[in-house]
């Protein structure tokens, strides 16, 4: 069975089911390009304040450009006002024509909390209704929440969220599978997928500890047989956060190993490629200095498992400019080279 399917999301109807997580810091254009490349079917950007968006105080031109490998992707925003949220909803439907719009309710950050916006809003559910009930009403784009468990162990109330959401117009939800207070760490309550995946009548999209085509594999067939019984809904998409940083590749093996391919072998020379292709977007983006102290910490993921990773690591955190990079990169080709490194 091809589990690699489009997934009908309101009036829009992604061309796949394996999406690029929102990430505050990695998923601006040149990540989600990259991903693209690789085999991504729809990148969430990272969150975009509603506030600042309506009042014109964000630099949008850079936080939500795309590129041209890129032609849908979905923004989100964040926020606690209902009618701010629809603003800013407009403002980039005008604007930036997303094929989807996701409301933020599960940033943990204490900033973003105090303001009763990010998972503050799990706390909330009839302000989770009220936003997005005021968001749809303002844009024709589907309007999505991302939401957490919920607050803390003693406060597990997504069934709640997700209902309230969809009460107001969601068209999709996704669950990020820990509480606020769990942050990003512990393990990710897979279990909550498919429980949710069974009560709302929208597409349930996984977000946790998504590291591996197998457990993509797993989530999207409804993991044990027992769960998903037959005329259940099961999790309609898979979206990867940390698992895809520094290896947008996970995109690829994903694919295929939902389309049920032999596992595809990437070498190191494409790892390369794709680095080289992300600092060179960035830096159309943010120019060179800002694009090459921002990109050290992406070099450094691009090195997971590479060979004599911990040197060239130590290389790549003094880089500053792109001459310097091309010396980074040199190095790498070398050390590969050495090595005989193939993947
Ligand atoms: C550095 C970082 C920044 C994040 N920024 C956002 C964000 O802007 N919006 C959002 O909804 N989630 C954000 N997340 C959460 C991820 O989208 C994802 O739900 C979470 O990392 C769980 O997936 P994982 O365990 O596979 O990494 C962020 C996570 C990390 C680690």
């Amino acid at each position: 069975m091809n589990l690699h399917v489009p997934v009908r999301v309101g009036s829009y109807t992604t061309r796949g089911n394996l999406f690029l997580a929102p990430v505050a810091g990695y998923s601006d254009a040149a990540f989600r390009s990259v991903c693209a490349d690789a085999g991504c079917d729809l990148a969430f950007t990272e969150m975009v304040s509603s506030e600042a968006l309506t009042r014109g105080h964000l630099k949008t031109e850079v936080l939500l450009a795309r590129e041209e490998n890129e032609p849908d992707y979905a923004v989100q925003l964040f926020g606690a006002r209902p009618e701010t949220m629809a603003r800013a909803a407009q403002i980039v439907a005008e604007r930036w024509r997303p094929a989807i719009i996701d409301v933020n309710c599960g940033c943990p950050v204490p900033k973003i909390v105090k303001s009763g916006a990010g998972s503050a809003l799990m706390r909330d559910p009839e302000r989770i209704r009220a936003i997005v009930e005021a968001m749809s009403a303002a844009v024709r784009v589907p309007v999505t929440v991302k939401i957490r468990l919920g607050w803390d162990d003693s406060s597990i109330n997504y069934l709640e969220a997700a209902a309230a959401a969809v009460e107001g117009g969601a068209a999709a939800v996704t669950l990020h599978a820990r509480t606020r207070e769990q942050g990003y760490a512990g393990t990710a309550d897979r279990s909550a997928f498919y429980a949710l995946a069974a009560a709302v009548p929208v597409p349930v999209f996984a977000s946790g500890d998504l590291f591996s085509a197998a457990v993509a594999v797993e989530i999207l067939s409804g993991g044990l047989p027992s769960r998903t019984r037959a005329g259940e809904r099961g999790v309609a998409g898979v979206m990867f956060a940390r698992g895809a940083m520094g290896d947008p590749f996970i995109f690829t093996r994903v694919r295929a190993a939902l389309e049920g391919a032999p596992e595809p072998g990437i070498t190191m020379a494409a790892r390369m490629a794709a680095a080289r292709r992300h600092l060179a977007i960035s830096m159309r983006s943010y120019g060179e200095r800002g694009a090459c102290v921002e990109f050290r910490k992406q070099a450094c993921a691009y090195l997971k498992g590479a060979p004599g990773g911990a040197e060239l690591r130590r290389m790549a955190v003094s880089c500053s400019t792109a001459r310097e990079y091309e010396v980074f990169f040199s190095a790498w080709e070398e050390a590969s080279a050495r090595f005989g490194a193939s993947s």
